[in-house]
């Protein structure tokens, strides 16, 4: 009787679809919003590309729609290319997605589909899902700060903070306060069309859907929260940290090791350095080179994530001769982590970031302050915020060099400075903790995003 009632709840089931953009940090919030959705009673369909496809083994629970993209090679390894792949990807994408959501909405009764949420940088699928009847919301992925940047990209350029002039770049941006010149948005220097054509048809997705998701939650960007709700006609669901709402999906494309967790075991609270530049970003071998003779020098134990192909011009990172053995007794490296425990455990003290979104949100939650060095995109505004409005990190600037690495790493996992960035870093976190719980706003966003999506008409 059991499996019956069962089968009857999900005959009953409204189903919604969704679309992440393939790369890890979007992958990361959209399978958490999936899961999310899913214990709520929704059935998931989850479309995606062929590059960077989800295993549909790791989630028996979700059905899975893969759509041809027209490309081929490798991953984006240049930061340019990111811009241009998407766009491709998008291309790609889109007359292929129609053809199977049209099959899907066959298949499946029209009027259980509640609506297609999509990352804001697949305009072309949000457009065809709404031609067909569809009502869309857009998941934003980065920070509301991010996102009022987006909105605000044309008057940048108006007003001339963009392109970036070298002589401006510690200007206030004073349309967009804490920002300065160096904070706005960069991908690349040659390629303004393409990125104001990437952010412009992000800018258009939120405004055409029913509803805009962000991954943020109120104690950390109230302001950015109401500015964005004066400037936009759709609601805004701050729903955020979704990690903190779903467990983990296992959504990583690299395999993690898990072994530097029990590596942390050993460790005293707060005495280990966590250092990791995300999924994209990359680093010369020179910066490779004085990062680790600063980390072996400043003393700090430390688990480092050297992910494959992070050096640029190098297939195998080889770390430089003699580093392993001069750090063996006090520090890992790994070519990639299970990052939200690792932040999570109590021997982790500090977090070298690139900051991006997730990262920076994964640490605030585990109330662990940062070393930021963030590399492009919506990095250097996420950094601003750590260091200037929450006051839970510090930027390492300028060119990486073994002794200031040194010095950097000592001043936050050990002097004074580092203590009070850490206290107010666990104050955040239990700000974070607030929101997610019953009746935080984060909590309340949910549930009234539910009842959004369940009113909305196709
Ligand atoms: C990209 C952009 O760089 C970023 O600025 C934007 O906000 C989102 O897209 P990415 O470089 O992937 O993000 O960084 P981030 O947003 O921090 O996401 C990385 C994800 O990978 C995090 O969820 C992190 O937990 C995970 N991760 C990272 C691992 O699981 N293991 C690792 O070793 C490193």
């Amino acid at each position: 009787a059991a499996e019956t009632n069962a089968i009857h709840a999900v005959g009953r089931r409204r189903h919604v679809l969704l679309f992440p953009l393939p790369y890890q940090g979007h992958i990361n919030p959209m399978f958490r919003l999936a899961g999310l959705l899913h214990a709520r009673g929704f059935a998931i369909t989850v479309f995606h590309t062929h590059f960077n496809a989800p295993d549909p083994v790791r989630h028996p629970e979700y059905r899975f729609v893969p759509v041809p993209d027209g490309t081929s090679g490798p991953a984006p390894v240049a930061i340019e290319d990111v811009v241009t792949h998407i766009l491709a990807l998008t291309a790609g994408c889109e007359a292929p997605f129609r053809d199977r959501l049209v099959a899907v909405l066959e298949e499946y009764s029209s009027d259980t589909v509640a609506c297609l949420i999509a990352d804001a940088h697949l305009l072309p699928m949000v457009e065809a899902a709404k031609s067909l009847g569809v009502p869309t919301l857009a998941l934003r992925t980065g920070s509301a700060a991010c996102c009022a940047c987006f909105i605000a990209y044309p008057m940048l350029f108006d007003k001339g903070y963009l392109p970036v002039k070298e002589s401006q770049l510690d200007m206030p941006v004073s349309e967009l306060p804490p920002y300065r010149v160096r904070d706005l948005i960069v991908l690349g220097d040659d390629n303004h069309g393409a990125v104001r054509e990437l952010i412009a048809r992000a800018v258009t997705a939120v405004k055409v859907s029913s509803g805009v998701i962000l991954n943020t939650f109120d104690a950390l960007e109230r302001q950015e929260l109401e500015g964005l709700r004066r400037d936009l006609a759709v609601p805004v669901f701050d729903v955020g940290p979704l990690h903190k709402f779903s467990p983990a999906g296992d959504s990583s494309l690299l395999r993690q090791d898990r072994s530097c967790l029990e590596w942390l075991d050993a460790w005293p609270p707060a005495s280990v350095l966590y250092v990791s530049f995300g999924s994209i970003a990359c680093m010369s071998p020179r910066d490779l080179e004085e990062t680790a003779w600063g980390i072996a020098a400043s003393g700090v134990p430390f688990v480092w994530v050297v992910r494959p192909g992070m050096v640029r011009g190098s297939a195998r990172q080889e770390l430089p001769e003699g580093f392993e053995a001069a750090t063996r007794a006090r520090g890992v490296v790994v070519a990639w982590a299970p990052q939200e425990e690792v932040l999570g455990h109590a021997a982790v003290g500090g977090f070298w970031t690139h900051n991006g979104w997730n990262s920076t949100t994964e640490s605030v939650c585990e109330g662990v302050p940062m070393l930021c060095r963030p590399c492009f995109g919506d990095q250097m505004g996420n950094a601003r915020y750590v260091e200037h409005v929450w006051r839970v990190g510090f930027e390492v600037g300028g060119e990486l060099e073994r002794g200031s690495v040194e010095a950097t790493i000592r001043r936050l996992m050990i002097d004074k400075d580092g203590a009070e960035m850490r206290a107010r870093a666990g104050e955040l976190k239990k700000a974070a903790e607030d929101c997610t719980g019953e009746g935080g706003s984060s909590y309340l966003a949910i549930d009234k995003l539910i009842t959004h999506m369940m009113s909305l008409k196709n």
